[in-house]
């Protein structure tokens, strides 16, 4: 089955509680897949209208490694960070629950059985969470905002980066520490409508 996560089907069947919301292991990260750089360069866009449907697993798991996965032995990540300090989080908010990316483990851990997305019509909207609030966190947030562009477009998917939400309700459902901000949120699905489609639209109405 590919497109994705029966346990959400429980979830949303049993009402559960956060506490009981599964830990989600991810896939390996497919490194072989996508278009090369300079073409995700060129066809990088914002895309603000996503098909409903769920991401599949495989593109969930890459989506997480993408944006500020642990790609080397000494477990330095996808997106630089000022000094290292590895100071951005990635929260990945369904309309089932919320869960926090943890990048060694590259598994997704349950944090809220709530709907917070800022997006509604996104399957997922990935939250940026700064761990401290410096100079250097928009900054750092910015860069994983990019890697998550860059894999959108090389694969096909749908994303805006977004500056608008209520941070403070999201500090709240996510449960944020002091000093811990929320910088951007960043939906991510399919294309409601797939660019070769409207190509192959164009085309025939000429
Ligand atoms: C820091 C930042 C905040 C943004 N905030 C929003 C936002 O709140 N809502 C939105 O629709 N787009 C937002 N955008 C996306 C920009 O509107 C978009 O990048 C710009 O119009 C250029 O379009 P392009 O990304 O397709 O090149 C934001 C972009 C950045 C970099």
């Amino acid at each position: 089955m590919k497109k994705i996560f029966v346990f959400f089907l429980l979830l949303a069947a049993g009402g559960l509680q956060a506490a009981s919301l599964p830990v989600l292991e991810l896939l390996p990260p497919d490194k072989t897949r996508g278009t090369a750089v300079m073409q995700a360069l060129a066809e990088r866009k914002s895309t603000r209208e996503f098909s409903p449907e769920k991401l599949s697993l495989r593109d969930l798991s890459d989506l997480l490694w993408a944006a500020n996965g642990v790609n080397r032995p000494d477990g330095k990540r996808t997106a630089p960070s000022a000094l290292n300090r590895q100071d951005i989080e990635v929260y990945a908010a369904f309309e089932e629950g919320v869960y926090r990316y943890n990048a060694a483990g590259h598994m997704l851990l349950p944090v809220a059985a709530e709907d917070i997305r800022p997006v509604k019509d996104a399957p997922v909207v990935l939250l940026l969470v700064a761990k401290e609030d410096t100079a250097y966190a928009p900054i750092d947030a910015g860069i994983v905002a990019q890697n998550i562009y860059l894999f959108c477009s090389g694969v096909g998917l749908a994303t805006v980066t977004r500056g608008s939400m209520d941070a403070e309700a999201l500090a709240k459902a996510l449960k944020l520490g002091k000093g811990q901000k929320v910088i951007l949120n960043q939906p991510v699905g399919y294309f409601k409508q797939k660019p070769a489609q409207k190509k192959e639209e164009k085309s025939s109405a000429q």
